[in-house]
């Protein structure tokens, strides 16, 4: 039996791929680099930090495994003043007061427009840097060291900032791409099993909406990622970076194909806000929104029932919720959903599954056809 602890393997697995991923976008490149043990490398950063200011944003379960390593790494890199802020874990604290919060503690410690803010952590953390880095003196330098594996696969590339506001998740935010990425795969060793599974959703998306044969892949390696391979982790990372950053460098600002990578989010942004982001983690409410949004695309014809409990099996076997919690009412959901930031002329647009790999848009989308998919997700009448 393999411990859920990581199974350190072969050097070659340890060192820093060669060539970082890159994502291209009109605003700018930047570079993606995944391995382990990368936290430690300052040749990452002494582009970026020499003779600078740094502050660094984290959450104290995270900083009392690395925040010190990574201080080091910044000085080593030549960071001539190192603050930093721990703010308390979950989407709850992604709000404006956090981001406050930072902005009045990088004042106070003289921080100028040549600072670079720096997220250790998950997609919390690095929505609310990011956020704090836009607007900052009108925007200053950031870089994402994502430390959990759906930040690493998603939340940390791509530029999309935010916080969580009483009428909705993410409603308020900027566009606004960090430097560079590193992801350090070796963090995911002390990351709680569920957060890991919760990622595990995201990855799936990837697969479902964009990749049938990354979808194969994952199905077929789905007890190497869950003993933490090296090999699996790696390729995962990079394969659902690389995805990302193809649809990113078509449309960096969500107005065409990068719709698609919000496969399921739909509805999941609706259940978090409703269970006041305490009940599910943001890959668990994923793992819903997909299930509803493969319902609705069967209920259209798109997709047959044997496609549907593909996926569906899959995310049974991570033991990922697919059902809705039954406490909640259709007509609870179908209103949050009318708040949701992805209508265009005042139309909601949904992604639905055209088949496994190839998601698109669909505008016409009936109260009748999403309250049917709802009830058959279990949601309460
Ligand atoms: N900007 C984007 O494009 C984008 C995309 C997807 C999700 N998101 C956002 O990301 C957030 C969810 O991110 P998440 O799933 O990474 O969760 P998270 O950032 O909330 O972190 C989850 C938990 O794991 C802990 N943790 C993180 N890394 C750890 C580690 N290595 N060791 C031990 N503990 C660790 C954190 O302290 C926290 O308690 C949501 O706010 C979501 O809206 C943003």
């Amino acid at each position: 039996m393999i411990s859920w602890v990581s199974l350190l393997a072969t050097a070659d697995h340890l060192l820093p791929s060669s060539h970082p991923i890159w994502v291209s976008t009109a605003s700018g490149s930047y570079p993606i680099w995944t391995g382990y043990h990368l936290l430690a490398e300052k040749s990452f950063l002494q582009p970026y930090l020499a003779g600078k200011q740094v502050f660094i944003l984290s959450h104290p379960e995270i900083a009392a495994h690395y925040l010190s390593c990574l201080k080091q790494t910044c000085l080593a890199a030549g960071a001539e003043q190192i603050d930093e802020l721990l703010i308390p874990s979950g989407d709850a604290h992604k709000v404006l007061s956090s981001v406050e919060q930072i902005w009045t503690a990088m004042l106070s410690r003289h921080h100028y427009r040549d600072t670079t803010i720096i997220a250790l952590g998950g997609g919390m953390i690095g929505d609310l840097a990011g956020f704090a880095a836009a607007c900052y003196m009108r925007g200053v330098a950031f870089i994402q060291y994502p430390t959990t594996l759906l930040a690493q696969i998603d939340a940390a590339v791509g530029g999309k900032t935010a916080i969580n506001y009483p009428h909705g998740k993410n409603m308020i935010g900027a566009f606004h791409h960090p430097r560079l990425i590193i992801s350090d795969l070796a963090t995911l060793n002390t990351l709680p099993k569920r957060e890991f599974i919760a990622g595990i959703a995201e990855l799936i998306k990837y697969g479902v909406a964009l990749d049938s044969d990354f979808f194969d892949w994952i199905k077929s390696h789905i007890d190497d990622i869950l003993c933490f391979k090296p090999e699996a982790i790696s390729f995962a990372v990079r394969k659902a970076c690389q995805l990302k950053a193809e649809i990113i460098s078509l449309d960096e600002k969500d107005q065409g194909p990068r719709v698609v990578l919000n496969f399921g989010h739909t509805v999941a942004h609706a259940l978090e806000a409703l269970l006041d982001y305490s009940a599910l983690l943001h890959g668990e409410a994923v793992a819903i929104g997909m299930v509803v949004a493969l319902h609705l695309s069967f209920l259209r014809g798109s997709i047959d029932k044997s496609m549907l409990d593909d996926i569906v099996n899959l995310l049974n076997s991570l033991k990922l919720p697919t059902k809705l919690p039954s406490t909640i009412t259709t007509v609870e959901i179908l209103t949050k959903i009318k708040h949701d930031k992805k209508h265009f002329r005042n139309q909601l647009r949904w992604v639905l599954l055209d088949t496994i790999g190839k998601a698109s848009i669909c505008e016409e989308i009936t109260d009748q056809q999403i309250t049917q998919a709802l009830l058959m997700c279990g949601a309460k009448p």
